[in-house]
């Protein structure tokens, strides 16, 4: 059981994360954050639900919107900081996703949306929440998660940069060299470069996170593969092999 550790780790991270997040960064704005605002098409006053909210940059977004919102994270440090920032109409609460008691302190309440940013695959177990979603969710309710992509994020993979200069002419191609894929298993990284600690990351086939909605009587009706996709080169090999390959992936699953 690493759960204690990983919640350790975050809570190491908080304000260093929070510092480079801020109200979204260049990842969030670029590739997530206009996708599950259109996948979310909130309308004022819908009552939504932010699992895994770290500083809580998108319950914001969602609240500038007009939602009604309740955002959670295990993190006690991230709560703290994320309610710090307001606006007061947001409620935050300490609730860790692989929990079910903890999950159902959300009871009582449902949602015409859940939102999970990034976090699916920092969680150690994910069985708890899919089986407890349905309660929250109202009739027609949706939820909406994104998460690094399992196909080129398996712990595994290497970024490669090829530079030739044949016959005069200078070429740059960037690469992921993939491995794995298959293999789950828990492994250690980075999310942000320079952060205090390195974090747990908790590699699952797409097959196994769809398949363990579809077990919980969710059907997908989107499914979305951002990318970077028309940029110049830019001075980060990340963006450059990203470019063209999802770096995440976003699904939003309704109850049949
Ligand atoms: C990559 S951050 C994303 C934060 C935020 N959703 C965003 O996009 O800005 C992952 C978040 O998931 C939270 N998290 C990881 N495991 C969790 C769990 N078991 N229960 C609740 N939150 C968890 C972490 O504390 C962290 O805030």
């Amino acid at each position: 059981m690493k759960n204690n550790e990983v919640k350790n780790i975050w809570n190491t991270n908080a304000e260093f994360w929070d510092k480079r997040m801020g109200e979204g960064n260049e990842f969030h704005k670029t590739l997530i954050e206009p996708v599950q605002l259109r996948l979310l098409n909130i309308k004022a006053g819908d009552k939504i639900l932010d699992i895994g909210c770290g500083n809580g940059q998108f319950a914001r977004k969602m609240a500038g919107l007009g939602a009604e919102v309740t955002a959670t994270d295990f993190a006690e440090k991230f709560i703290r900081i994320a309610k710090a920032k307001g606006p007061k109409s947001i409620k935050y609460r300490v609730v860790d996703a692989t929990k079910t008691a903890d999950l159902k302190k959300l009871s009582g309440i449902t949602y015409d949306s859940i939102v999970c940013t990034m976090a699916i695959m920092d969680m150690e177990k994910i069985a708890p929440l899919i089986e407890y979603l349905p309660k929250l969710l109202k009739k027609d309710g949706k939820f909406i998660f994104s998460i690094c992509h399992p196909c080129f994020n398996s712990g595994e993979n290497i970024l490669a940069h090829e530079r030739d200069d044949l016959e005069g002419e200078v070429k740059d191609k960037y690469y992921i060299k993939t491995r794995n894929y298959t293999v789950e298993k828990s492994y250690l990284g980075i999310g942000m470069m320079g952060q205090p600690r390195s974090q747990y990351y908790f590699h699952r086939t797409v097959s196994t996170i769809l398949r363990s909605f579809f077990k919980n009587g969710f059907v997908l009706d989107a499914y979305e593969e951002p990318s970077f996709a028309d940029i110049e080169d830019s001075l980060k090999i990340f963006n450059n092999v990203y470019k063209n390959i999802p770096p995440a992936l976003i699904c939003r699953l309704k109850i049949k």
